[in-house]
């Protein structure tokens, strides 16, 4: 009886592993942003801001209002990470590094 109640059991979880595919694209999509967040913070945070602050100084613009501009798309960001930019020529990053920056601040643009 232990054994095929243990076996029920195992079954189920397994059916609750199987999320409907949207559900499975948005679990993915929000574990993107996350670890996009966790790169920005160690990565960007140096001169970058991600909530649509402005400082003073001539800074450098703030993740939320990029990912807000019109022109900001998935694609220009691709564009633009892959390349160096002013004042940080050292800064090279692996496409996962880059498909994960890119869901973070399209989500801070609300896109
Ligand atoms: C050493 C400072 C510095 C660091 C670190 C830095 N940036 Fe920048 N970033 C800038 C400056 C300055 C600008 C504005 C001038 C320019 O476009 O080159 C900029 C502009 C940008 C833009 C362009 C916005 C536009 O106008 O299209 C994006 C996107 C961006 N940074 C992303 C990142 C990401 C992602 C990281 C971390 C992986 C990062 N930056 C790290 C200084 C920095």
């Amino acid at each position: 009886m232990g054994f095929s109640a243990s076996l029920r059991i195992t079954s189920l979880a397994l059916a609750s592993l199987m999320l409907p595919p949207s559900g499975a694209k948005a679990a993915q999509d929000a574990q993107l942003v996350q670890q996009g967040r966790l790169l920005a913070q160690s990565l960007c945070a140096d001169c970058h801001t991600f909530g649509g602050q402005t400082r003073s100084d001539a800074p450098p613009p703030d993740f939320a209002r990029i990912g807000a501009m019109p022109s900001t798309t998935a694609l220009s960001l691709h564009v633009f990470l892959k390349s160096p930019h002013r004042n940080m020529p050292d800064l090279i990053l692996e496409t996962g590094q880059i498909d994960a920056l890119t869901a973070f601040i399209l989500e801070l643009g609300h896109k």
